[in-house]
């Protein structure tokens, strides 16, 4: 399977997100830990779905890995500036993205491993976004820090696609890119501009 060239994503975030979202560093961080914990335990729960897949098992165990070791370098971060983690809060744009996984196969796994790459290229965008915009603010640490992260994120929303991309035709694979990207555009421009990954 190629590379696809560019994002998937149909829309970029409002420009003030970055101040929105760096004004309370506790709830940022603390949202961002559970992002990545829930990126690990849906890698994982696919392994549970699909494990007759043996290629996908084999690259959703060493992204789940991947993950959590995120989780971890976050959880370290949370540690150094002092802060204690919070509770996790319902996250709409996750759960509005995966209300379009539909119910039969082949479908669902096709669209579940879409909905994950487009939370994926989003997280690649906005971690971007912090690490630029943290070191417009002179903090060193934290724009290095996002910045490896976003270009993990990148890499994982093209292990996504090119899960799906032989479950379907090529012009399949678009139309539903197409119609999710719309749809993720739309969940998107309706958040408000909060102290959270997404
Ligand atoms: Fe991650
Ligand atoms: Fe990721």
């Amino acid at each position: 399977v190629t590379t696809r060239s560019g994002s998937i994503l149909r829309s970029s975030t409002h420009p003030r997100w970055f101040e929105a979202g760096a004004a309370d560093l506790q709830a940022l961080l603390s949202d961002h830990l559970h992002c990545e914990r829930k990126a690990a335990e849906n890698a994982l729960s696919l392994v549970r779905r699909y494990p007759h897949r043996a290629d996908a098992v084999a690259a959703l165990s060493r992204l789940a890995h991947e993950e959590t070791s995120h989780v971890v370098q976050v959880a370290g971060l949370i540690a150094r500036r002092g802060f204690t983690p919070r509770a996790d809060t319902p996250n709409r744009y996750a759960r509005q993205l995966l209300a379009a996984v539909r119910g039969r196969e082949p479908e669902r796994l096709l669209d579940a491993l879409l909905v994950a790459a487009f939370i994926e290229a989003r997280s690649h965008e906005r971690l971007g976004l912090l690490a630029a915009g943290f070191a417009r603010a002179g903090e060193g640490d934290l724009a290095a820090f996002y910045q490896a992260l976003a270009t993990a994120e990148e890499r994982h929303a093209e292990i996504f696609i090119q899960l799906a991309a032989p479950l379907v035709t090529a012009a399949a694979l678009d139309d539903r890119l197409a119609e999710l990207g719309a749809l993720e555009a739309e969940i998107v421009a309706a958040l408000p501009l909060a102290a959270r990954v997404h």
